[in-house]
């Protein structure tokens, strides 16, 4: 599987239909670089994910990361407590004990910020094989990937597009920002995730991440003894029926399930508060299971305050060709900021499949 040629299909593919309405691909100007990894237009459906067995890949870290910390790289933290910058460092050439190091640094400091990669041009063949050492690759349940590609996620913006009009106009938020976790309502939520640049703007476009670690941290033990045991109800059935009222893909049955508000994280151990976004529009966390509205309401709006709004414990991952970001889906929350205009941003997620939420 090589696909490294602009195919047929791409290539007449002017316009396709995505849950977020028209998405226009040609923008003025020069095409894009990367056109193999252009959203194509895939109605295929998928079964449903089976729980599978998970080893994190983390828990066979080093404590000194000895495997990816290799002679001539540098590294150094985005903030004292979230991020990590590292530059001298080739992903594509570590060994799996250098990519276990990656995931149990990715778990400790929640995000990743690799410089100078070659990761983008190595073929989506290794590029999938890389993240699948992390578990079972994920695959998005509506949105467009690249054609014959399922398990990458394509985020493409030209200056033609119009996907940032990703809620009808009636609903529209004043802001891009929208803090979430990805696809939380999988019984396995993504864990390591991989997030790398094929086109970048000259500005801007960065992604915004809070540690739910170190927000757990700042609760007052009392607070956080009255957390413990509760579970959160996940879904997705708005996602998936959205996408079904627009014509767009719908890959999977809606998923819904109940996970710990305080999870643990297998590598480390760690406490996280697990409520990125919960109860605001469409996002999958939705209500605290056991609890009346109006107190599921107030302790998702507190957490999601503490969250959203300590900058203490929020890092800003910016882009440069060749910046490839991981992040650890269960440690961090993000959000995209478009503050972009007349440029080209083309990136592809990959995500690793964790484990069921404990
Ligand atoms: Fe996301």
């Amino acid at each position: 599987m090589a696909p490294q040629t602009r195919t047929e299909t791409q290539t007449q593919t002017e316009e396709v239909t995505t849950q977020t309405g028209r998405l226009n691909l040609v923008g003025g100007g020069e095409g894009p670089q990367y056109p193999q990894y252009l959203p194509s237009v895939d109605h295929t459906t998928f079964p449903d994910w089976e729980e599978i067995p998970y080893v994190d890949a983390g828990t066979r870290g080093t404590p000194d990361k000895r495997h990816l910390f290799l002679p001539g790289s540098t590294h150094k933290p985005l903030t004292p407590r979230i991020g990590e910058e590292i530059r001298g460092v080739q992903i594509s050439q570590l060994s799996k004990e250098g990519l276990d190091d990656l995931a149990l640094l990715a778990a400790e400091r929640g995000v990743l910020v690799f410089r100078g990669q070659d990761f983008k041009d190595i073929g989506p063949e290794r590029q999938l094989d890389t993240v699948r050492h992390f578990g079972r690759l994920h695959i998005h349940p509506t949105m467009p990937y690249p054609e014959g590609l399922p398990e990458m996620h394509v985020v493409y913006k030209d200056p033609a597009s119009t996907a940032n009009a990703i809620k009808p106009n009636e609903t529209q938020s004043i802001s891009s920002v929208v803090w979430h976790a990805d696809h939380t309502a999988e019984r396995q939520p993504p864990g390591i995730t991989f997030f790398f640049a094929l086109e970048v703007p000259s500005a801007g476009g960065d992604t915004l991440f809070v540690s739910a670690t170190e927000a757990y941290k700042l609760l007052s033990d009392g607070y956080k003894e009255r957390l413990e045991g509760l579970k959160i109800v996940h879904d997705n059935t708005s996602m998936i029926e959205y996408a079904k009222s627009r014509g767009a893909p719908a890959r999977f049955n809606p998923s819904k399930h109940a996970h710990p508000l305080i999870r643990t994280h297998p590598a480390t151990g760690a406490k996280i508060v697990a409520a990125i976004g919960a109860g605001e529009g469409n996002g999958q966390p939705r209500y605290i299971e056991g609890f009346k509205r109006e107190e599921s309401e107030a302790t998702l709006r507190l957490l999601n305050d503490v969250l959203q709004r300590s900058g203490d414990i929020q890092a800003r991952a910016t882009y440069e060709p060749g910046t490839v970001v991981v992040w650890d889906n269960r440690v961090v929350g993000h959000t995209p900021v478009h503050d972009f205009e007349g440029e080209r941003r083309h990136f592809i997620r990959i995500a690793a499949m964790a484990e069921k939420p404990f």
